[in-house]
């Protein structure tokens, strides 16, 4: 019985039951309900589609024949725990023409209703257009990151060779100048004695945002260089100590790991120096089997990686994600552990060319 406009209206079940069943079937999603042993009872059209098979040759089949071996094994405990919150999960369907097509899968444990046996409910959401998006989406992001890198190198170059060397020159007159000066020319002498020392202070200032926007030792002497030089800086300027462990490699790492590691070095210790509140650093480069892995650990307050507050302007941080993506660009996968009041590892690996290996 339900009330509408026109008063109480009684429905039958099976009209009811209509208006499911015409959903299902023009839904732009897969739609299966399954026996425990995943064989399909039941598929809508759009999933006939998916798989690229006649409607009448996926009922009644195995719903492991759409899948890979891995993607079987994946499924499996799955299947067997879904419990009432029922569980998602992302894999490729291999279709009746040989193509693959990722799917997002939502399964969930139907209600038994009467003698029937237990069934499972399946929602298949085709994800082929999300993936591509994904896809450009992160190749525009690496072209951006690399055209920075590039925008970077050439401003640092411009402010070492042009605006150093022109203070160098205006530092040695000023202080050919104070020379000049005797000391009873009193105020003009410490004048000229105050301007020598803050061009050199300026200078001093120019050449570290230089380095920072692109180390010329990274490009000249390498990783293992600019990572010493980067905690020294660190160490002087914040006073926490770092401590620094590094193997010797062999031959230079490709210029993209090497700037990658050194970054994401950069990255970590800005968060330290901004939020941590630590005490010791440490810097680790190791090789790992067919890996290089760089860790930087420290003893501060920690925080949740699973549960970062969500900035009240809507813009959250971009230092972990930036150093995620670029670890992704070259290969390698980068993890964040952190335990609040224990401190955070941040831990970079790499894959290493054959040519290169560590000599400890
Ligand atoms: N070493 C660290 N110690 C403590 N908290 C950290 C550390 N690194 C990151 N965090 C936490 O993670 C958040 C996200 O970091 P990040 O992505 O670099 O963004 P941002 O530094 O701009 O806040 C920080 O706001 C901070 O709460
Ligand atoms: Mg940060």
């Amino acid at each position: 019985m339900v009330a509408g406009k026109q008063g109480p209206q009684v429905f039958t079940l099976e009209s009811a039951e209509h208006p499911y069943r015409a959903l299902i079937e023009c839904m732009n999603e897969g739609a299966l309900i399954l026996t425990a042993d995943k064989m399909i009872l039941y598929a809508n059209q759009c999933f006939a589609r998916m798989v690229k098979c006649p409607l009448e040759q996926v009922m009644g089949s195995s719903f492991r024949r759409f899948l890979s071996a891995e993607d079987r094994a994946t499924l499996r405990p799955l299947m067997k725990r879904a419990d009432k919150s029922g569980s998602k999960i992302q894999v490729l369907l291999n279709a009746g023409d040989g193509s693959q097509l990722p799917v997002h899968i939502s399964i969930r444990p139907l209600a038994k209703s009467g003698f029937n046996r237990a069934t499972i409910g399946m929602v298949v959401t085709d994800m082929a257009e999300a993936r591509r998006t994904e896809e450009l989406l992160r190749a525009l992001t690496h072209r951006v990151v690399q055209v920075q890198e590039a925008e970077r190198g050439r401003v640092a170059l411009e402010l070492h060779d042009n605006i150093t060397q022109l203070l160098c020159a205006i530092l040695v007159r000023s202080q050919a100048l104070a020379d000049k000066l005797s000391a009873r020319d009193g105020p003009s002498k410490r004048e000229a004695m105050k301007l020598r020392e803050m061009l050199g202070q300026t200078a001093e200032e120019v050449e570290r945002i230089s380095r920072n926007l692109r180390p010329s030792v990274l490009d000249e002497l390498g990783l293992v260089a600019v990572l010493r030089d980067t905690s020294t800086e660190f160490a002087e300027r914040t006073g926490v100590s770092v401590k620094l462990a590094c193997v010797q490699l062999t031959a230079r790492l490709p210029a993209n790991t090497e700037l990658t590691l050194y970054r994401i070095l950069q990255e970590a210790l800005k968060n330290v120096e901004k939020h941590a509140r630590a005490r010791h650093v440490a810097v680790c480069l190791k090789q790992q089997g067919a890996f290089i892995q760089l860790a930087i650990n420290d003893d501060g307050i920690g925080f949740d990686p699973d549960h970062q507050p969500a900035r009240r302007n809507g813009k959250g941080g971009l230092g972990l994600l930036s150093m995620r993506e670029r670890a992704t660009y070259v290969g390698g996968a980068l993890k964040v552990k952190s335990v609040r009041r224990a401190g955070t590892e941040i831990e970079v690996r790499v894959p290493l060319p054959p040519s290169v290996t560590a000599a400890h």
